[in-house]
């Protein structure tokens, strides 16, 4: 039950706080008695922070050890520096000598129902010839940016660990970005060599990735030398035509990787060498080349994934994300890779050809760990139980969320029809920058509270701050890190003085952008980008608050809220609201609405509007974007749209706002 709640928070300059959720849920007692998660890892961390760390280190592979463990010069950390190991090494060549070896590793199905399983052997072949074009045939150096445009097929694994085999600094550009998006990539990274494929599949549609390529590069002023495409839906390639400036050649993947060696030897890297650069645009102005680092991104990434998502070897592990955003990287590739986990790959969308495609991907493969977005669970939420019902899920065991903030209700919805009311769901908070989850729960280790991600994971420290930088023990604030975590971003390509401002000239410690409230048990709630927060008659309320108490109400599927300028209460609530799939909108249920959010929050949250929407405008990783509603709602003109998603909404609200 979500309860009325006083403020929580009386320090200026903080973030009021409104919702309180009573309710609680467990891991089964055979989940915690079958998870190898140690009981006393945050013990072990906070008595000992770097032997702690340390501890995670030595669970890789290294070809030298490091000497120091953490060189902290604010606001740059370095992590193991002097040790030396292969990012490659420690996904593929540690599981050859056991029995991992014939293991699968990548479970493949293709929007056409095709089925591919690599093993950890195979992987590894394939990895290994795709090095040696790279490096021997395109001539590839150490520290040369090779950016991969790929669809969610396994050579979007094999080229990223190809890259790190040779020490080359891979930029994933998800295969979802325009011709000019890549360009400007390409242009900012420096990168000589490019991986694509002809086309994609996009709800039985072909994408002509290869023609969004050639348009990229066809000005002739990008360093771009060689391009390597794949063959994967069987589209000709156009030569480029005479006109056309650049002088790149094109290679075809498969006629060169068939005829390459199956081994080639790893690059020994340094602990502080650059192993991948991702672009990350947030919600405004130019996107950021967010830069990670070999020896401290892989020890979080193989830390976390073992302790916040509990894997064992027989998991069939399924992560939704596309290898273009940071949780394809840490939580699809290079996380459970070095954990030896089997990890499900699927290339298409949820309804496509039927909205019930997950459900069954989960039973025929056989998943047992689901990691999605808040933005599909409420798709599926919206599309209804049914869809569900036919389908055995009996495998599932554990479930996660990531990429905003999950309101309460889906939360619950998520674990009871999903997770059949036995599956711990795990709430995880990290950005691109952090490289990985920063605060979720242990499942195995500490009960759960829907709407909050829960604790820091041992290991790191995070704290509510005022505006003013005090330290906020109970209530909202900014979430911000306060010490350096082995994953953290190194810098923004190319540009230190970005890095600084933005993470830095705010507080003497990292600053995420994010509201947040922790709660007496320490658990933290993500409520939203700061931009975002309204100020209603002189309290600062996250938007996740009143979006979760118009999502607890019956009909609704999504809300999103901006603030209007108002001239009593400073700021008044639009609600954007949309409704189940096959309910009709009426004055009684706007009234309704209204009501419901006075009740659960108070009167001072009350919407003054509401606008119901077929849908909310969303960045290509799901993310809402209020910027926009909130330049409709002042009639402002809604500026740049290229990171939008579905741009027509934008126009249809255009007409009813
Ligand atoms: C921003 C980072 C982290 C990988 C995917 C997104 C929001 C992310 C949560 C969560 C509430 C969340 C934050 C954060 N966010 N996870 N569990 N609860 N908010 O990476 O694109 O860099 O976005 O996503 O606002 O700052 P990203």
């Amino acid at each position: 039950m979500i309860t009325k709640s006083s403020r929580l928070s009386s320090q200026s300059g903080s973030i009021d706080s409104f919702l309180s959720e009573t309710r609680r849920f467990s891991a089964s007692e055979a989940f915690k008695t079958a998870s190898e998660v140690e009981g006393d890892v945050y013990e072990r961390a906070s008595e000992d922070f770097l032997g702690f760390w340390e501890a995670q280190a030595r669970k890789l592979t290294w070809e030298r050890p490091w000497t120091d463990v953490l060189t902290w010069e604010r606001p740059y950390a370095k992590w193991f520096e002097g040790g030396q190991l292969n990012a490659s090494v420690n996904c593929l060549d540690v599981h050859l000598e056991g029995e991992r070896k014939n293991k699968v590793a990548i479970l493949w199905e293709g929007e056409e129902g095709d089925v591919q399983s690599l093993t950890f052997h195979e992987l590894h072949e394939k990895v290994n010839r795709l090095a040696f074009v790279l490096k021997h045939k395109l001539q590839v150096q150490r520290g040369d940016r090779v950016t991969i445009y790929l669809p969610l097929i396994p050579e979007a694994v094999i080229s990223m660990l190809a890259c790190a085999r040779i020490g080359a600094i891979h930029s994933v550009v998800f295969a979802g970005f325009s011709a000019q998006s890549l360009k400007d990539r390409i242009l900012d990274s420096g990168s000589k060599v490019m991986i694509t494929a002809e086309g994609g599949y996009r709800r039985g549609k072909v994408v002509p990735l290869k023609s969004i390529v050639n348009q990229a590069v066809a000005s002739g002023d990008t360093p771009m030398e060689s391009i390597l495409w794949v063959s994967h839906v069987g589209l000709s390639i156009e030569e480029p035509s005479e006109n056309n400036e650049s002088k790149v050649m094109n290679y075809d993947y498969t006629s060169l990787t068939e005829s390459a060696p199956t081994y080639i030897e790893p690059e020994v890297m340094n602990s502080e060498d650059p192993l991948f650069i991702l672009y990350t645009s947030g919600t405004t102005g130019k996107p950021k080349g967010i830069v990670h680092t070999t020896g401290g991104y892989l020890t979080h990434a193989k830390y976390s994934t073992r302790v916040v998502f509990d894997t064992r070897d027989d998991d069939v592990y399924w992560c939704t994300a596309d290898v273009g955003w940071i949780t394809g990287h840490t939580y699809l590739v290079y996380g459970p890779l070095s954990n030896g986990v089997t990890c499900f790959m699927y290339e298409g969308t949820p309804d496509y050809p039927q909205k019930d495609r997950f459900w069954q991907l989960i039973e025929r493969h056989g998943v047992t760990i689901f990691y999605s977005a808040p933005t599909a669970i409420r798709c599926f939420m919206k599309w209804g139980d049914d869809l569900l019902k036919g389908y055995d899920l009996s495998t599932l065991r554990l479930l996660g969320s990531v990429g905003e903030p999950i309101n309460p209700d889906v939360w619950v919805w998520y674990h009871r029809v999903v997770g059949g009311g036995r599956c711990p769901v795990v709430d995880t908070w990290w950005q691109t920058e952090t490289g990985g989850i920063m605060i979720a729960n242990i499942p195995a280790l500490n009960d759960m509270k829907p709407g909050y991600s829960g604790l820091p994971l041992p290991g790191i420290e995070a704290k509510i701050l005022t505006e003013g930088g005090e330290e906020v023990t109970e209530g909202g604030g900014y979430l911000s890190l306060t010490r350096p975590w082995p994953s953290m971003l190194r810098g923004v390509w190319g540009d230190s003085q970005r890095y600084e401002s933005v993470y830095w000239d705010t507080f003497e410690t990292y600053f995420s952008g994010d509201g947040a409230k922790k709660d007496a048990d320490g658990y933290f709630m993500v409520m939203g980008r700061v931009d975002d927060v309204l100020n209603c008659a002189g309290h600062r309320i996250g938007t996740m608050e009143v979006e979760s108490a118009l999502v607890a109400c019956e009909d609704v599927a999504e809300a999103a809220v901006v603030g209007m300028p108002d001239e009593i209460k400073g700021e008044a609530i639009v609600a954007f609201v949309v409704l189940e799939d096959g309910v009709v909108d009426s004055d009684q249920m706007m009234f309704q609405l209204i009501q419901a959010v006075s009740d659960q929050i108070g009167p001072i949250a009350k919407p003054k509007r509401i606008v119901f929407t077929p849908d909310l405008p969303k960045t290509r990783s799901g993310k809402i974007m209020r910027r926009i509603l909130r330049a409709l709602v002042e009639d402002r003109p809604v500026g740049d749209l290229t990171t939008l998603a579905n741009p027509q909404i934008v126009t249809f609200l255009e007409e009813k706002v």
